[in-house]
């Protein structure tokens, strides 16, 4: 196989609805699997959304808009990825989990074709070690909000053949992002940086140095940041950044890495930031985030 023409995302979440639908304005046939209904209409509604903007503000056609839907078969068989060139893992951040899900695509997707994961931080090399085909596996992480940030990280493990790394890099390109090349090594380069600079803002916060909104206005108005960490934090997700901070404190030991109280406790108490509702701020208004008082006494 030396071209992708069909692709297949796994998970049709915050990142693997964004995937699929990228994957779909660039040209290619999309297949996009869930677990439920239920999932993969929330995922759809998100995509509906986000190519409403771009046709609202006039950067695609409405026939763009219908072209792309219909490249995009979601569903909920795993076997309809068998025929894919390409298929990409955009599930929760969970080492076991994602491991079941390679060695079940490995069986059932064509051998030739390669398995690619969306993770932020778990190690590209233990999840290809879940298939019989490592050659053929490697790292493609996405940032949020997929459809509109350019980046994508291209992660090599030491088996990954060249060929596919240059298959990653012509993918990556031909949906309008700018790929950059990184190794295997927990948080790669943009999560590695990132993360322990959430992590200190939390800790600002525990300590007292500043309120939600003056830790958020502090990076915005003085660095000219787009987000504050605190709204960044609840953007990600609490979750996943805390599923992030533990891979980059397994991997590296260091207290920078490490995740500070607060947001385990965010976590026990499903604070999980914008998508459960609530985080640093409360969305009950989505329009108008408040701060989450609660959570101002708590800290
Ligand atoms: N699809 C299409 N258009 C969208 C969109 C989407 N999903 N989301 C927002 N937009 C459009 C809006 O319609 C708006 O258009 P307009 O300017 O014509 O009105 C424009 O984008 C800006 O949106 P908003 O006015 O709602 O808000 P902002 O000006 O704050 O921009 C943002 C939103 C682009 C998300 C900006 O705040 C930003 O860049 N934030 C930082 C994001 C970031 O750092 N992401 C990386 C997170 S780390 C990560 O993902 C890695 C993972 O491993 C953790």
């Amino acid at each position: 196989m030396t071209e992708i023409r069909k692709v297949g995302v796994v998970g049709c979440g915050l990142m693997g609805s964004g995937i699929a639908q990228v994957a779909g304005m660039a040209g290619y046939e999309t297949v996009v699997r869930e677990v439920s209904r239920e999932l993969l209409d929330r995922g759809w509604a998100a995509i509906e959304r986000s190519l409403g903007k771009f046709l609202e503000k006039g950067e695609i056609t409405s026939a763009q808009r219908t072209e792309t839907l219909a490249r995009l078969k979601p569903t909920l068989a795993p076997a309809d990825l068998a025929d894919c060139d390409l298929v990409i893992e955009a599930i929760v951040e969970n080492l076991e989990q994602k491991k079941e899900l390679f060695a079940e695509l490995d069986k059932i997707v064509k051998s030739g074709a390669i398995l690619a994961s969306n993770t932020s931080s778990l190690s590209i090399a233990e999840l290809a070690a879940a298939t019989r085909r490592a050659p053929r596996f490697l790292g493609l992480h996405f940032f949020n909000p997929v459809p509109l940030m350019k980046l994508v990280e291209i992660v090599k493990t030491v088996a990954t053949e060249p060929e596919v790394v240059q298959l990653g890099l012509d993918f990556a390109r031909r949906l309008g992002k700018t790929p950059i090349l990184t190794r295997d090594r927990a948080g790669f380069i943009v999560n590695r940086l990132l993360v322990p600079y959430l992590l200190d803002a939390v800790r600002a916060l525990e300590e007292g140095f500043g309120t939600i909104e003056d830790i958020d206005q502090g990076m915005k108005l003085g660095c000219n940041h787009p987000m504050g960490p605190l709204t960044l934090l609840d953007f990600v997700g609490i979750d996943t950044t805390l599923a992030i901070a533990e891979s980059l404190f397994n991997e590296y030991r260091e207290k920078r890495f490490a995740p500070p109280p607060l947001l385990r406790r965010m976590v026990m108490a499903g604070m999980f930031g914008r998508k459960s509702g609530k985080g640093f701020y409360d969305y009950s208004d989505p329009r108008n985030p408040k701060v989450n008082t609660l959570l101002q006494s708590a800290a």
